[in-house]
């Protein structure tokens, strides 16, 4: 999960990482209020997850409430590469002498952590990254070590952080690492971080990535979600435990096992070529156990989607054999009764397939319709969904 600025900004003060003082406001009249609070000069920042930010126009400076307000006002609602702003954080203005980046990263591909820091921070950072990779230092931490005392000192001084700065810049990585390893992090980044015309040093901005892996022990990371921006459906198939993920088309799909489901994928897409472009309309593994309550759990998720047009049920039988899951589709269309409204291609293949079939068959359900294969079962599913 991504996090907005002001949350990394609560994080990092949580920690210890300096801060400057600063509130949320979803109104101009907020925004006032909050500027009078912090006092002086104030910037107003657009709270969207997507970075450039301040190029598009999403940071001002407030020289003082009134103006905070007006800034607010202008910032509020504006779109900014597709996100729409409904949050402003109003910060206390520093009196910047110098911007720096720090970061610290999964670097999946060497399976390690990774500091990247530069003396040239600031707006144009993927500018300097591209052009003069060689003031951007990037160094390997290990999971084992984490960032020491030592480390630290090793990393400001690769990245030749002036002189006068360099112990805060090393207590500053010290902290961002409690952040990283404490919060279960798998980015957290400022940019930029500043040296002030007083000599201080402070995260003026901060982005973080929370691993949702560890959501199991991180509760307290639960209350910063974004629920504007979570689809309903897939919080509904959160809450069930289920594995679904919604996307824009027309066939809903239920498999057992990520590859199977991910494959069903693929063939319901090039079967809907043929039908006017029909796509599949979610992801959905519901794993091992088709028992009839999860069965009903994917059924009312996937019949609740108002793009979806018909579904395929694509199941292989290994350790779950075919007739527990058709027993498992028959209970759950009793379960559902009149929700269930749209028609159902059932492919069943692998362990007692026959049985499997016979009881389908046997309950004759109107919605109901078996195919042999799956290229067959895509093709029907893309054409229902196409009618
Ligand atoms: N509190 C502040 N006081 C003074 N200037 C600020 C403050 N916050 C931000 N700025 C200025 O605005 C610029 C852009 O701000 P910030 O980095 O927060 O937004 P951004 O455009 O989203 O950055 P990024 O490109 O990293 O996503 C900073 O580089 C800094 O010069
Ligand atoms: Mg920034």
């Amino acid at each position: 999960m991504d996090l907005f600025e002001y949350q990394a900004r609560d994080i990092f003060e949580k920690h210890g990482v300096p801060v400057l003082a600063a509130a949320i406001a979803t109104t101009a009249d907020e925004a006032e209020k909050a500027a009078t609070t912090i006092g002086g000069k104030v910037v107003v920042k657009a709270q969207v997850k997507v970075g450039g930010r301040g190029k598009a126009g999403g940071v001002k400076l407030a020289e003082n409430p009134q103006d905070a307000r007006e800034k607010a006002g202008a910032i509020l609602g504006m779109d900014i590469k597709g996100h729409t702003v409904r949050t402003v954080m109003i910060a206390a203005a520093a009196p910047i002498e110098a911007e720096y980046y720090l970061s610290i990263l999964l670097d999946r591909s060497n399976r390690t952590f990774l500091v990247m820091a530069s003396v040239s921070g600031g707006m144009d950072i993927e500018e300097v990254a591209h052009t003069a990779p060689e003031k951007l230092a990037k160094i390997p931490v290990s999971a084992v070590d984490g960032i020491s005392l030592a480390k630290a000192k090793e990393i400001v001084a690769a990245a030749a952080f002036p002189a006068d700065v360099a112990d805060q810049v090393v207590q500053v990585l010290l902290k961002l690492w409690d952040v990283f390893q404490g919060e279960d992090a798998t980015l957290v980044e400022v940019n930029p971080l500043v040296k002030t015309k007083d000599g201080k040093v402070i995260a003026l901005d901060g982005k973080v990535t929370l691993d949702d892996n560890a959501d199991f022990r991180q509760p307290d990371h639960q209350s910063l979600v974004d629920q504007d921006a979570e689809n309903p459906l897939e919080a509904a198939a959160k809450e069930k435990g289920l594995n679904y993920v919604k996307l824009d088309g027309q066939v809903g799909i239920i498999g057992n096992g990520a590859g199977l489901v991910m494959s069903t994928l693929d063939v319901v897409a090039y079967a809907g070529e043929k039908h006017g472009g029909v796509r599949p309309a979610n992801f959905l593994d519901i794993g091992g156990g088709a028992s009839a309550q999860i069965m009903a759990d994917g059924l009312s998720i996937i019949l609740g989607d108002a793009d979806v047009k018909s579904v395929f049920v694509n199941v292989f039988g290994g350790i779950t054999a075919c007739d527990a899951v058709a027993n498992g589709i028959v209970q759950a269309l009793e379960l559902l009764g009149p929700k269930a409204t749209k028609p159902i291609v059932v492919r069943l293949d692998g362990n007692n397939v026959v049985e499997g079939r016979a009881i389908l068959a046997k309950a004759a359900h109107p919605l109901v319709e078996q195919a042999d294969t799956m290229d067959g079962a895509a093709n029907r599913a893309a054409e229902l969904a196409a009618k």
